[in-house]
């Protein structure tokens, strides 16, 4: 199976600059630094790259957002926040082949005409943080950044910056605040952060692992890279596996992969023979589905034809004789815990859905809580200044659609059907 991204992760001096140079590193930035700047950008659309980050924005199709007034400068702001549950990718690029991340930085800066790059990454990221910035300051040492890259005319200053581990900072305008020295606050849009971003200039905000993609376009082409996906959804996506599972990990698959077979013939399937109760399959925000529905493709189209997302790549495996209202009750503690505050209906939405479905689960439900539950998530859901509350939304309403009746059995029998003790 063809791989973009992981080929040599297993060789652990690949984060080292002269090992990735060995293995034909910088090559792609050499060749894209001796062509026109449109020609990546092209490329990069043919690709039919989308946003590894969450929403699956097509990567080409931002970069056009930027001005055509080069006279402000523009920045280039790396996601390297990963924070989404149940999804831990772009640490596995960082910790073991950062050179490609940088690669991909230098050669969408080119592309963008941007002289100025920031890697914003997860505080707790302690070690990929140091990884990093030893690769940034390679790169330095060897002319891929800084001053006349490689004698092409073309500077670029790259920069890392630590975040503290807060799961709204992986939100771009959040990000942008918080690089700004600012609270973690997500901003209005518009204006989007492309025409004003960070500092105030112009900003493209793309995941790591969608950055990392960009140095294989530029080597194999757009249209080699988009066949290895499926339409609209180019390429191979690293996709985490996580749960009860015989082989949990990060698995690099065409984005065409049946979601069956990532939990079976990928990850091994479940441990001791336990069968399948659910799966959230692109990270905790994403809508729950039931074992009936892992027949699926996990490309963003066909993610989103059954009502779910592929989002950051994290397929959550829930087994057999899990309390799902406990397992929401997980999730919801978890939002409550990083709403940043700022928007009503998510400061107080959040800690209402941690409370109810916690009082559900702890055989203190009331009758009218279920339909208590879907009214907040009503009130929360598109009705403030970043998805946080959406996040929260989808699993509470999916869990409550799908599996209802262990909902109800907690609130009617005052008992966990799984045997939890209150
Ligand atoms: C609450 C929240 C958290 C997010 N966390 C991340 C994150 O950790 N990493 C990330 O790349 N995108 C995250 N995103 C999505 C970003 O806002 C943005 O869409 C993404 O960085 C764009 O990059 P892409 O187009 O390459 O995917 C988050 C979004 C929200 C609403």
């Amino acid at each position: 199976m063809e791989t973009v991204l992981t080929t040599h992760f297993a060789n652990e001096q690949y984060r080292h600059a002269d090992t990735y140079l060995q293995f034909g590193g910088y090559e792609a930035l050499r060749k894209a630094l001796a062509g026109p700047r449109e020609r990546i950008v092209d490329e990069v659309k043919k690709a039919n790259l989308r946003g590894r980050g969450g929403a699956g924005f097509p990567a080409g199709v931002k970069w056009g957002f930027l001005p055509k007034d080069l006279s402000r400068p523009r920045v280039l702001v790396i996601n390297a926040d990963e924070g989404e549950p149940g999804t831990f990718k772009d640490r596995q690029i960082m910790g073991k082949a950062p050179h490609l991340l940088l690669e991909g930085i230098a050669i969408a800066s080119y592309a963008m005409s941007i002289h100025l790059s920031y890697i914003y990454i997860r505080g707790e990221f302690i070690r990929e943080a140091r990884i990093v910035e030893e690769a940034v300051a390679e790169a330095y040492a060897r002319g891929f950044f800084g001053k006349n890259i490689l004698g092409s005319g073309f500077d670029l200053e790259v920069s890392v910056h630590r975040g503290a581990g807060a799961y709204i900072c992986g939100e771009e305008t959040s990000l942008i605040n918080s690089l700004e020295g600012k609270r973690g606050w997500p901003r209005i849009k518009p204006p989007f952060p492309a025409s004003v971003g960070a500092f105030g200039l112009p900003t493209i905000v793309n995941n790591v692992e969608t950055i990392a993609d960009v140095p294989w376009i530029v080597t194999h082409g757009g249209e080699k890279f988009a066949a290895l996906g499926v339409e609209k959804n180019g390429g191979t996506r690293l996709i985490g596996v996580s749960g009860p599972v015989n082989r949990p990990g990060v698995y690099e698959l065409p984005a065409g992969v049946l979601l069956r077979e990532i939990i079976y013939t990928h990850a091994g399937g479940l441990k001791d023979g336990r069968q399948l109760k659910a799966v959230i399959p692109g990270g905790s925000s994403t809508p729950v589905l039931r074992p009936d529905e892992i027949d699926v493709t996990y490309d963003i189209e066909s993610m989103a034809k059954i009502g779910t997302m592929a989002g950051s790549g994290g397929v959550i495996v829930i087994p057999e004789g899990t309390c799902m209202v406990r397992a929401l009750h997980v999730l919801m503690n978890f939002y409550a815990h990083e709403s940043c505050g700022q928007c009503t209906p998510c400061r107080e939405g959040t800690g209402w859905l941690s409370k109810i479905v916690g009082r559900i689960e702890n055989g203190q439900g009331r009758e009218g809580d279920l339909e208590l539950v879907l009214d907040v998530c009503d009130n929360m859901m598109g009705r403030t200044i970043c998805p946080l509350a959406d996040a929260a939304v989808m699993p509470a309403q999916s869990f409550l659609w799908k599996f209802r009746d262990e909902f109800e059995y907690h609130i009617k029998v005052q008992k966990c059907p799984f045997g939890n003790k209150f």
